[in-house]
């Protein structure tokens, strides 16, 4: 039997992808997994900056999502590129300056895709998943708090418009 393609793909995006976006990567395929979805959707995390290309995640990231069962130790930062904005069905940004880069690097024709990662948390005023490189392990469980909202939002989303 020949293979089917992923239905859907997903790109996170943060400013380093060391913090934010791949915390949102490893939460959000652990839910795909758990729903049974592994082969329908396809999901990866960028940086708008170059800073950290080919490192693991920060450490307080691997221990945080650690703490909720989640493994992020097999993901590599990479840097946003042009080729994503056609790759990809939805490029998520965690908060509206990643949206603001996301959008100054993206072809007019795509992006539609282009969205903010929160606005598929339903109920939320919060809009940014604030950045807690700075900050210190509370910063971290709230940035997870807000992608576990978020990401669940989103594969509902997802169930209802496509799978
Ligand atoms: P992220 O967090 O965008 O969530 O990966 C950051 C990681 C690194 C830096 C800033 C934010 N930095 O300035 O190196």
């Amino acid at each position: 039997m020949r293979e089917q393609p992923a239905l859907v793909s997903i790109l996170f995006v943060c400013l380093g992808n060391i913090c934010r976006s791949p915390s949102a990567e490893g939460v959000f395929r652990a839910q795909v997994e758990t729903a049974g979805l592994a082969d329908t959707v396809t999901t990866d995390s960028a940086g708008t900056y170059g800073f950290h290309i080919g490192r693991p995640p920060d450490q307080r990231a691997l221990a945080a999502a650690r703490r909720r069962g989640v493994d992020l130790s097999g993901l590599r930062a990479r840097q946003v590129a042009v080729e994503d904005f056609s790759r990809f069905d939805l490029i998520l940004a965690m908060d509206r300056d990643n949206l603001a880069d996301l959008m100054a690097l993206c072809p007019e024709e795509e992006r539609h895709r282009v969205r903010l990662f929160l606005d598929f948390a339903p109920g939320f005023d919060i809009r940014d998943v604030p950045d807690p490189y700075y900050g210190g392990e509370d910063d971290f469980d709230f940035m997870l708090d807000l992608i576990e909202a978020g990401a669940r939002g989103l594969l509902d989303h997802l169930c209802a418009a496509h799978l």
